[in-house]
């Protein structure tokens, strides 16, 4: 297995799963460590916009993963850091239970993007609570963390994220903004991390910076013994990947 697993997830489509894995692919890239994102999405968004990478671009190997019970965990043991974009509605027949399984067992942590409707937080929290519910997820409890994404003028979506949040004790560690640069991330196989000549992407270095501190303390936390106070901290011992500053990205 590689050293570290993220895991993005929510069944509501178009909530930035892919967003969010593709950005933080390459801002794990900007750090120099070898990093993969699988895309276990038969939409196959995330292996398009590899596709859409240049030679010149740093690498991500990409891998296309529809069914993620294919996925060899012995074999992503030469990345340092591992991404896993999943399918919207993951929860939902038979068949796809057991994908959301394999993937929850895959993962160190888990993230959730989630935009402020009241629609898309009520299936976040529906989703959330099936995740925290789930035998994987019990036996060893990884950590959570919300994404608000596509966050406009209007605060008052994201102050109801933030109330349901806080009932379940799952933080919402970044805010991505409503932003023309996300499409054009999309488009051109780009993190906006790696777009340091647009106006617009340098606005949202400060919150992937935000996120991969947060994966970095969790990874930490990780390698420790769980201590009192931090439910959330993953039971798994996992060895801490050893990053280099986000200097780069900052
Ligand atoms: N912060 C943002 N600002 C503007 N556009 C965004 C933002 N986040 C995502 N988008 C756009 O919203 C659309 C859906 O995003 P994305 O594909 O990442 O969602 P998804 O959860 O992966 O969807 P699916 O469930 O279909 O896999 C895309 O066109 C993307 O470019
Ligand atoms: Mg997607």
């Amino acid at each position: 297995m590689a050293n570290l697993n993220i895991l993005v997830m929510n069944n509501k489509g178009g909530s930035g799963k892919t967003t969010v894995a593709t950005n933080l692919a390459a801002a794990y890239a900007c750090r120099n460590v070898r990093v993969a994102l699988m895309d276990c999405d038969a939409q196959a968004n995330a292996r398009h916009w590899g596709q859409s990478r240049s030679d010149d671009d740093l690498p991500i190997d990409i891998q296309f993963h529809p069914d993620p019970r294919t996925i060899d965990a012995a074999a992503t043991a030469s990345h340092d850091v591992c991404i896993y974009d999943s399918a919207p509605a993951i929860t939902h027949g038979p068949s796809l239970h057991l994908e959301f399984e394999t993937l929850l067992k895959l993962s160190d942590v888990i993230l959730v993007p989630m935009l402020g409707s009241s629609w898309d937080i009520q299936s976040g929290e529906h989703f959330i609570t099936q995740l925290m519910t789930q035998r994987v997820w019990r036996a060893k409890p990884r950590p959570i963390a919300v994404i608000s994404n596509r966050v406009g003028g209007s605060s008052a979506n994201h102050q109801r994220l933030q109330n349901f949040l806080s009932l379940l004790s799952v933080p919402a560690v970044t805010t991505l903004r409503e932003s023309p640069v996300y499409p054009e991330a999309g488009d051109s196989g780009q993190g906006v991390v790696e777009m340091k000549h647009n106006r617009a992407a340098r606005k949202e270095f400060k919150a992937w910076h935000t996120l991969t501190d947060w994966i970095d303390s969790q990874t930490e936390s990780a390698s420790t013994a769980r201590r009192p106070g931090r439910p959330l901290a993953a039971g798994r011992q996992t060895p801490t990947t050893q990053m280099p500053e986000l200097g780069n990205i900052r």
